[in-house]
Order: C-alpha cells, then sequence, then structure tokens
C-alpha cells in the first residue's frame, strides 16, 4: 500500500530543488561528456544545437516529468498507476524507466570510481610513487574498480539514508556551489597557459560545415542524458516539490544550470586538451580524428599534469578529479533516490532497509562490471542511447494523449496561476504532444540503424 505524501519528505526551497535536480543533471555527461563532443563535432556550432535540443526536446520533457511528480507525490512506477488509472501497461513504462536508472546507477558507479581512483593516482604521482600511481589508476583492475565503485556505492547510499532535505537538498547545496567554484577557479587559470588560445579558438567559433544530421542526433542524446530525462528521476524529484512552486520556472533554471555548467566544462576541458597537445602530447589519432573520450580524459589530461610536474600538477590534477567525482556523486545520488522512493511508496519499506538494500544490490551489478568493464558499451548503449528517449518518447505520449496536457497545465497553475494564457502554456502542449515525440522517435530509429 502507498504511504502518505507527508512522510515520504518535501525539498526544504525552491532553491534546494533546483539545486538538487541540476545536481542530479550536472555530471559525467557536462564535464566529460560535452566538451569531448564538442571538440570533435565542430566547436560553438555543437554548443548550439545542442542547447536547442536542450530547450526545444529536453525542456518539455522535464516540465512533463516533475509535473506528474508533483501531481501524485508518487515515484515513476506509482505516478504512472495513479495516472493511468492502474493499467499495467502504463505502470509498465514507470517501471521501464526504474529498470534503466538501476543499470545506468550500475556503470556510473565505476566510471565515478575511477575519477575517485585518479585523485589517488594525481597523488602517489606527486609523491614520487609512478608504480604505485599506475597501478591504481589502472582502469582494467578488476579488484580496484570494485573498491573504488563499493566506495562511490557507499558515499551515495550515505547521503540517500539522510532523506530528501537533510540527506540530497543539504548535500547538493553544498556540492553544487563547490563545484562552480572550482570549475571557475580552473578555467581562470587554463585560459591563461600557452596552447590554451587554440583550443578556446576551436570551441568558440563555430564550424557550421560539420553539422550533419548525425550532429544533431548526437546532441540530442547529449541533452537527454545530461539532463537525466526519459527514466522518472524528475517524476520522482518533482514529487517532493511544493504545490507553492511554479514548474516551468523551475525547470527552466535546471536546463539554463545544466547548459552553463557544461558549457563552462568546455571553456576548461577544450583548452586544457589543447595545452597538452603544446606539450607534445598526441590528441588526435593516426587518421586525424580526437582521441575517445575516455583515452582524453583518463590519459591525455593525467599525461598533462604530469608534465607540469610538480605542486602545481598535483593541484591541478587532483582538483580536476575531485571536481569530476563531486559531479558524478550528485548525479549517483538521483539515480539510486528513484527505486528508493519507488521502495518507500509501493513496498511501504523504511528509507534505510531501501537504500541498503537497493544500493547494495547495484553495487553486486557494478562489481561484475568492475571485473568486465566492456559491459560498459553495451549498458551504454540499451539503457542510455535506448532506454532513455524510449522512456522519454512514452512520457510524452502518456502524458500528452492519456493523462492529457489540459490537466497537467492545471496541476501548473498551483504557483504559476497565469500558466493556462501565458505563451508557455499555448506551446507546449505543442511540444510535449508532438515536437518532442517526433524529435525523440527518429533520433531512436536512426540510432538503431532503422532509418
Ligand atoms: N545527468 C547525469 C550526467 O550528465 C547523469 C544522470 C543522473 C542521469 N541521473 C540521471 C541520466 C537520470 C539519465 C537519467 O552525467
Amino acid at each position: 500500500m502507498a504511504t502518505s505524501t507527508t512522510s515520504r519528505g518535501n525539498w526544504n526551497s525552491k532553491l534546494g530543488f533546483i539545486l538538487a535536480a541540476a545536481g542530479s543533471a550536472v555530471g559525467l555527461g557536462n564535464i566529460w561528456g560535452f566538451p569531448t563532443q564538442v571538440a570533435s563535432n565542430g566547436g560553438a556550432a555543437f554548443l548550439f544545437i545542442y542547447l536547442l535540443c536542450a530547450f526545444a526536446i529536453g525542456f518539455p520533457v522535464m516540465v512533463a516529468e516533475i509535473t506528474m511528480g508533483r501531481k501524485t507525490g508518487r515515484n515513476p512506477v506509482g505516478a504512472f498507476k495513479v495516472l493511468g488509472d492502474n493499467k499495467l501497461l502504463y505502470s509498465a513504462i514507470g517501471m521501464w524507466g526504474l529498470i534503466c536508472g538501476v543499470m545506468i546507477l550500475a556503470f556510473y558507479t565505476v566510471i565515478a570510481g575511477w575519477t575517485v581512483s585518479y585523485v589517488f593516482e594525481e597523488v602517489f604521482f606527486y609523491l614520487g610513487m609512478t608504480d604505485w600511481a599506475a597501478w591504481i589508476s589502472d582502469t582494467g583492475n578488476g579488484p580496484i574498480n570494485a573498491v573504488f565503485a563499493t566506495l562511490f556505492m557507499g558515499a551515495t547510499i550515505s547521503i540517500i539514508l539522510g532523506g530528501v532535505s537533510d540527506g540530497i537538498e543539504r548535500a547538493t547545496k553544498f556540492m553544487m556551489p563547490l563545484l562552480l567554484i572550482i570549475l571557475v577557479v580552473m578555467i581562470g587559470y587554463v585560459v591563461l597557459q600557452p596552447g590554451a588560445g587554440v583550443g578556446l579558438e576551436i570551441y568558440l567559433l563555430p564550424d557550421f560545415s560539420k553539422v550533419t544530421p548525425d550532429l544533431i542526433l548526437s546532441a540530442m542524446g547529449q541533452a537527454f542524458f545530461s539532463l537525466s530525462l526519459g527514466m522518472g528521476a524528475l517524476i520522482t524529484y518533482g514529487s517532493y516539490l511544493s504545490k507553492k512552486e511554479n514548474i516551468p520556472e523551475a525547470a527552466t533554471y535546471v536546463t539554463l544550470m545544466d547548459a552553463f555548467i557544461a558549457f563552462l566544462a568546455g571553456l576548461l576541458v577544450i583548452p586544457t586538451m589543447y595545452m597538452a597537445q603544446a606539450q607534445g602530447v598526441p590528441i588526435f589519432d593516426d587518421s586525424g580524428n580526437l582521441l575517445a573520450s575516455a583515452a582524453l580524459i583518463f590519459q591525455v589530461l593525467p599525461e598533462l599534469f604530469h608534465e607540469m610536474g610538480g605542486l602545481l600538477g598535483l593541484i591541478f590534477g587532483g582538483t580536476f578529479f575531485f571536481l569530476l567525482s563531486i559531479a558524478a556523486l550528485t548525479s549517483t545520488i538521483s539515480l539510486l533516490e528513484v527505486p528508493v522512493s519507488y521502495a518507500i511508496d509501493e513496498h511501504d519499506l523504511k528509507r534505510k532497509s531501501a537504500a541498503t538494500y537497493i544500493g547494495g544490490g547495484v553495487l553486486a551489478i557494478s562489481l561484475i562490471i568492475s571485473f568486465d568493464t566492456s559491459l560498459i558499451d553495451h549498458f551504454v548503449f540499451i539503457f542510455n542511447e535506448i532506454g532513455l528517449p524510449l522512456g522519454g518518447f512514452l512520457i510524452c505520449l502518456f502524458l500528452g494523449y492519456y493523462w492529457k496536457t489540459d490537466n497537467a497545465l492545471a496541476e501548473m497553475q498551483e504557483g504559476y496561476p497565469t500558466v493556462m494564457t501565458s505563451f508557455f502554456g499555448r506551446v507546449w502542449p505543442l511540444f510535449v504532444k508532438v515536437i518532442a515525440p517526433l524529435a525523440i522517435l527518429y533520433n531512436l530509429l536512426s540510432g538503431l540503424g532503422i532509418i
């Protein structure tokens, strides 16, 4: 039986919600994925298309998710159950989201573990313990991957145990400003370094000749993953939101913050890559293509930090990987909160048992991945590249044609009394019913090689 909504927890403030949702959005996708995609896809041209996708497709879906969550006060499965009149077909959409979230969390935790192990790598290197540095940063070493994945899951569980406002909200309210400060300080340093100018030029001068249908697809996929859409993370976060808040406004802030941090990460990572090149570290492969993103982050950048040498290398390198770890942690929290809220709402579990059992169960999958990291690519393909767009597509269709956009707008009216007559209120239904699902469907079919 469902528990009453009051015992589920609530955000203490609007800012708390925005920072938690932005924390979910800002993650490895922004600081690792976005800059490496920009660098190989025509610089600011990709940025421009990305922003278009984030606002025209991501934003309407985000509003849809938050509204479903706040209306029902439930997790994704519960929300579909309530709004879908208990029909199994609709609850299955929520369940699919839950499964995708669990699987994404499983591999994300392993990668997040690497970001922590690289902080140690930088320390060992500074201390002259190069063997130790190489040992701890070997991403092919199963036991080490397992240890760091376990640490990371432990940190995630401990925040989730604290609950919505004392756990998630408090942690993200502290980590998000910290992340922003570290980013800005590092950018300030990087842009003044030799070689950085080339990177800035490549980033900020658009090369529209690189805009192809493929690029638009990657921008859309990137926007979806980065905004944490398609699996109900924002249904869950929306379920803790007070009725007095303005949903479209809050979603605007979250989308802007996500895009802004991705933009800043580009300002840091792209010039840094070119600094590395200026120091003689190769960043292109033999055929002139930029190295794969994992190699750039976990090989090229550490080489640069080592070249810098001494305390500077340690501070710069250590801080960079620490930055990645924080960004990852505010995201794993949101991924774990979804199945935890499901267990609390639908199976009457206490938060403590839900967080420990589910976190432990997901960790078991992470441990398997730790010993066979080639699984990551398969997980990414099935759950990110297919699972999330499919989830987003079904959310749009469900809201647009079953629950109906008018009912969603009526929910938004609380906290935004003039929504019906606003510009947003007039165009949003079109985006949810037609534009977003068509764009997502196209993305999905071409990702599968069908069109
Ligand atoms: N948005 C995060 C990133 O950019 C990843 C993430 C966290 C996510 N929660 C999610 C992705 C929920 C999809 C759904 O790294």
